[in-house]
């Protein structure tokens, strides 16, 4: 576990697979060398797109933890205290909540700290790094988005470099770092070199014929960004 959360990890989004064969997509890329599974979570109010819930996080608990790989899940959702314990119980590993749909932040993260899980605050492409002062020194990631929430195979906005340098010199040094949006073989070099350590990547491991394949392009394209 110590390895994943330090280490340098793609992390293939659930929300570009085939549905229809889930398993068997996310058993391609936990066999290409995926470790972290993130699985996107929207409500159709906090972002326009609505997804999954709980019981597909629970379907796919021992397919992943059977190999090792973590369960990293976004939540989209306005209230999302009212779910961070279903999400927990069906094996949840990370919680991500966004600092826009949450009044009381330290509560909620400690919330899924206190569900077993670890605590993680996403920031919209608006929302300015220095918002988390406080938040900072009680969380464990730092997810920010790199473009608007809500849809896959959406450009990467070129601003987030950046953002996710200031990010790194911001926030405490145990703090990972991960990186949401418009992530491909051509920017995931750039973008550890900034400091992101875990790189979602939808529609360019799902979007491809050969997943394994295209797994395997953007983890090494992140390895060369050291
Ligand atoms: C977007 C989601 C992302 C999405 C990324 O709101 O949070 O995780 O699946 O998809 P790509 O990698 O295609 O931009
Ligand atoms: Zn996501």
């Amino acid at each position: 576990m110590d390895e994943i959360l330090r280490g340098i990890n793609v992390a293939p989004s659930i929300l570009s697979a085939d549905f229809s064969r889930l398993g068997d997509e996310v058993e391609a890329v936990l066999n290409a060398g995926a470790r972290v599974i993130h699985v996107d979570v929207m409500d159709g109010h906090f972002v326009p797109n609505i997804t999954i819930g709980p019981p597909v996080v629970k379907s796919l608990q021992s397919l992943v933890h059977g190999a090792g790989a973590l369960l990293d899940v976004h939540l989209m959702i306005e209230r999302p205290e009212d779910y961070i314990s279903r999400f927990a119980e069906a094996g949840a590993d990370v919680i991500v909540v966004h600092q826009e749909a949450c009044r009381h932040l330290h509560r909620v993260l400690d919330q899924i700290r206190d569900a077993g899980a670890l605590a993680g605050v996403s920031l919209n492409p608006a929302t300015p790094v220095e918002t988390l002062a406080e938040a900072r020194h009680f969380c464990d990631l730092v997810l920010i988005m790199s473009v608007n929430p809500g849809f896959g195979g959406q450009r990467f906005i070129p601003t987030s470099t950046a953002k996710i340098a200031r990010a790194r010199d911001y926030l405490p040094e145990d703090v990972i770092i991960e990186v949401d949006g418009g992530v491909t073989e051509f920017n995931a070099g750039s973008l550890v070199e900034a400091g992101a350590r875990w790189l979602v990547a939808g529609s360019s491991v799902f979007g491809g014929r050969d997943v394994e394949e295209r797994f395997a392009a953007v983890a090494q394209a992140a390895a060369a960004g050291v």
